[in-house]
C-alpha cells in the first residue's frame, strides 16, 4: 500500500485573517498538516492551542505552529497574510510601503527553507507585492501570486444569487483587475445557470439585472471591504474561506479556474505588472492565464486597472 503524502499547509501571520484561514483550512480538511506561524509567540502559541481543541471535531487536519521561522521547512503552500491592515478609509494601495519592507525581511529566508513552496499573498494591496515579491524571491513565473479577485467575484455571486434567489454556486461571474478600487466585473460573460445575465427575468417583473442595477451592484462589491471595516474593523472570515479554497486548487492539482493575481507577460499588452484574470490553478500555482472574452468596456477597465497598478509597481523599482 503507498501511503499519500501528507500536505503542509503553512499560514504565516496569526491575525484575523491567517486565524480565518487556518479554521477554514482546518474543517474543510484542506491539507493534512496546517502550520501557523507568526513572530508574535504568546499569541501563535494561544491561537494554535485553540485551533487544535477543535480538532476533534474538524476532518483529519492537525494544527500546529508557533514562531520560529523553521516551522515552514518544507511546506507545500506558504499564505502570507502577515502585514499592516488597512484602517477605516483607507485604500488598499496606502499599505503598499509597509508591507513591502515587511515581505523583503521575511521571504528570503522562507524560499530558503521551503524552496519548492508555492507562495500565496494575502497581504494588501496584494497585486503590487505580488510583483515585488516575484523580484525579491525569484521564483518561477505562477509560484508566487495572490488571492487577488477570487474574494471579490464570490461578494459578487452571492450579491446575484440572493437577488436572483438562487444557490451562489450557479451565479458564473468574475470580477477582475485590481483587488482594490478599480476591479469590475466581467458582465458580458456572467450566466446563472446557462442563462445569461442580461436575459435573467423575474417572472411578471422581466428583466432582474437591467443596466442600472448592475451599476449598484458593481457599486456594493468594490466598497464591500470598506463597508465591513467601518463595522468591524476588518474583513476575516470570507477571505479565510477564499485562501482556503485557493490552498486546496494547487494542493489537489485541480486545475480550476480562479481569478487570482499573478505576474503577467504580455497579456493584451500588461507587462509586468500583477492582476487577476481567469488562471488555471493546480500544483505549482498558476498554471497559465486565460485570454478571456472581453467587451470593449471590460477591455478599457482592464488597461485602467493595470496602469493604476503600474504606478504603484514603479515606487518599489
Ligand atoms: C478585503 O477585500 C480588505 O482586501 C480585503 O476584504
Amino acid at each position: 500500500m503507498t501511503i499519500p503524502r501528507s500536505t503542509k499547509l503553512t499560514i504565516v501571520g496569526a491575525g484575523s485573517v491567517g486565524t480565518s484561514l487556518a479554521y477554514a483550512a482546518l474543517i474543510r480538511g484542506s491539507a493534512r498538516e496546517v502550520v501557523l506561524y507568526d513572530i508574535a509567540t504568546a499569541k501563535v502559541d494561544a491561537e494554535v492551542l485553540d485551533l487544535a481543541h477543535g480538532t476533534p471535531f474538524t476532518g483529519s487536519s492537525r494544527i500546529t505552529g508557533g514562531s520560529d521561522i523553521n516551522l515552514v521547512a518544507d511546506s507545500d503552500v506558504i499564505v502570507i497574510t502577515a502585514g499592516a491592515k488597512q484602517e477605516p478609509g483607507q485604500t488598499r494601495l496606502q499599505l503598499a510601503e509597509v508591507n513591502v519592507g515587511i515581505l523583503e525581511k521575511m521571504l528570503p529566508p522562507m524560499v530558503a527553507l521551503a524552496p519548492n513552496a508555492v507562495f500565496i499573498l494575502v497581504t494588501n494591496p496584494c497585486d503590487v507585492l505580488t510583483a515585488v515579491a516575484e523580484r525579491i524571491t525569484n521564483l518561477p513565473p505562477g509560484r508566487i501570486f495572490s488571492s487577488g479577485t477570487v474574494l471579490d467575484s464570490s461578494r459578487l455571486r452571492w450579491i446575484v444569487a440572493e437577488a436572483a434567489a438562487v444557490a451562489p454556486q450557479s451565479v458564473h461571474a468574475l470580477i477582475i483587475g485590481e483587488h482594490g478600487d478599480t476591479e469590475f466585473p466581467l458582465w458580458s460573460s456572467a450566466t446563472i445557470g446557462q442563462t445569461p445575465l442580461s436575459q435573467w427575468t423575474d417572472g411578471a417583473k422581466g428583466l432582474l439585472f437591467p443596466r442600472e442595477r448592475l451599476e449598484t451592484i458593481t457599486h456594493d462589491v468594490v466598497h464591500a471591504a470598506y463597508k465591513v471595516i467601518a463595522g468591524k474593523g476588518a474583513t476575516n472570515y470570507a477571505i479565510g474561506l477564499s485562501g482556503a479554497r485557493i490552498v486546496e486548487a494547487v494542493l489537489q492539482n485541480e486545475r480550476s479556474i480562479l481569478p487570482v493575481s499573478s505576474v503577467l507577460h504580455g497579456y493584451r499588452g500588461i507587462d509586468g505588472v500583477a492582476l487577476s484574470v481567469p488562471s488555471v490553478v493546480g500544483a505549482g500555482g498558476v498554471q497559465r492565464v486565460l485570454d478571456t472574452h472581453l467587451d470593449e468596456r471590460e477591455a478599457e477597465q482592464l488597461q485602467h486597472s493595470a496602469e493604476t497598478l503600474a504606478a504603484s509597481i514603479a515606487l518599489f523599482s
